[in-house]
């Protein structure tokens, strides 16, 4: 994945305070106007002007997820993540913690590491081969007879990064929001018992959808076109979103299922003093988020056709295999499922804005041994096929929002995590241009 390279270079960065005032007034009030319950004006799917304010407003100010520490277990090891106008090494340092660069060469620019993952030491730019400590520090560049060259005036440039229960965070703000610390508190005591430091990848898949970004966090909040998944409801009762007064005479069987087994799955959790609660704070807070953990059908252990597990390794001090998900929902670009036996993680990262690269990455107990302790075909069937029926109801939607007939239609009762999505959205970009 690359960044669009045809962006005019005054429309970076400063790209609000740039744009003519009455482009900018027009913008600002398809926000302002913007009619609550109802999915947006076409142009907020395909407008590149809004594209490159949501960089700005978006992903270029609040806490981005960006990966797991079992992408990079041993010092040196790397990760970089693009979205948008913006390319990020994340490297393991020594000393256990993150350091977050911009892939942005001080020389003249070029990317200096160019594959999604890897292991170095120095990092070398492959131009002129100014190469820099883990750390960013400037360490060696070949400069016949400069005399007035100060290297550590050209360090790669640091971004912020955060560390919570082996999820990683990056933030490219200046000053990234504050009240990320309650979030992380929030979400912590529920993902730690899980313990993504003892975990491995087994398996990461990179899909571009041809959607704009926020279609396809719109389609992951709601499950009302959940009977598009028959591989994932054998195990994901379709009645999530629903509640009592709402559930279709065909789900009725599956909702009185569903609410036993939540029960008895909260009787497990207490005994084992796990947190399950809802919690739920999409649009109340900057960092917004939901997580709760609730139940699967069948044996109710993982996302399985009968439900069963699909590891046999048990994840950090888990007690029992029949835990359910733990699912937890962040704006703006991510969701994950921890079960007892794996972990899903899934990262939304706009290419452009018609494009979004969704990175899906299955984790399991390091120890597990691929053939021996888990399939990898079985393991990642549910959701590689889940994945691939999203992107297609995405397409269908940024096809839709691109024709002339296309008007903002409600969203139903079902769907009020999308309005809370949007309405996060419209609040924060708002809060930019102010
Ligand atoms: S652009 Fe990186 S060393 Fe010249
Ligand atoms: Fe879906």
């Amino acid at each position: 994945m690359t960044a669009p390279v045809n962006l005019p270079l005054k429309s970076r960065g400063k790209l609000a305070s740039s744009l003519p005032a009455e482009q900018l007034a027009e913008i600002a009030g398809l926000f302002e106007f913007r009619r609550t319950g109802y999915s947006l004006d076409a142009p907020f799917y395909t407008d590149p002007t809004i594209f490159k304010i949501d960089m700005e407003a978006i992903f270029g100010e609040h806490w981005i997820f960006a990966g797991s520490v079992a992408e990079l277990p041993e010092p040196g090891d790397y990760i970089t993540v693009d979205y948008g106008p913006y390319s990020l090494i994340v490297l393991r340092n020594d000393d256990g913690g993150v350091n977050v660069l911009h892939n942005v060469c001080r020389h003249r620019g070029a990317r200096v590491l160019t594959e999604a993952a890897g292991s170095t030491g120095n990092l070398v730019c492959g131009y002129h081969s100014w190469t820099y400590s883990p750390e960013g520090n400037l360490i060696h560049a070949s400069a016949p007879g400069e005399t007035k060259f100060d290297k550590g005036c050209f360090g790669l440039k640091r971004a912020h990064s955060r560390v919570v229960a082996g999820l990683i965070f990056v933030c490219v703000a200046d000053e990234p929001p504050t009240d990320f610390d309650e979030t992380s508190k929030i979400f912590e005591p529920y993902l730690a018992p899980h313990d993504l430091s003892k975990t491995k990848v087994a398996y990461q898949q990179n899909i571009i959808e041809e959607g704009n970004w926020k279609l396809v966090m719109e389609n992951n909040r709601e499950c009302y076109h959940c009977d598009g998944h028959p591989e994932l409801a054998c195990s994901l009762f379709p009645t999530w979103g629903l509640t009592e007064g709402l559930i279709p005479a065909h789900l009725e069987e599956v909702w009185d299922r569903n609410k036993e087994a939540q029960s008895s799955l909260e009787e497990r959790c207490r005994r084992y003093g796990l947190p399950y609660e809802v919690v739920e704070e999409l649009d109340t807070r900057i960092a917004g988020i939901r997580i709760s953990r609730e139940s699967l059908d069948g044996e109710g252990e993982s996302f399985s056709a009968d439900g069963r597990r699909l590891s046999k390794k048990l994840l950090g001090d888990l007690p029992d295999f029949r835990l359910g998900r733990c699912s937890m929902h962040l704006q703006p670009n991510s969701w994950f499922h921890f079960q007892s036996d794996h972990v899903i993680t899934f990262g939304v990262f706009p290419v452009n804005e018609h494009q979004t690269l969704v990175r899906t990455t299955w984790l399991v107990a390091d120890d597990a041994v691929e053939g021996v302790d888990y399939d990898l075909d079985k393991l990642t069937y549910t959701w590689k096929q889940t994945n691939l029926q999203d992107k297609a109801f995405v397409e269908l939607c940024q096809t839709g929002a691109g024709s002339p007939a296309y008007e903002p239609g409600p969203y139903m009762k079902s769907e009020y995590q999308v309005e809370a999505f949007i309405n996060w959205y419209v609040q924060r970009v708002q809060e930019h241009l102010a």
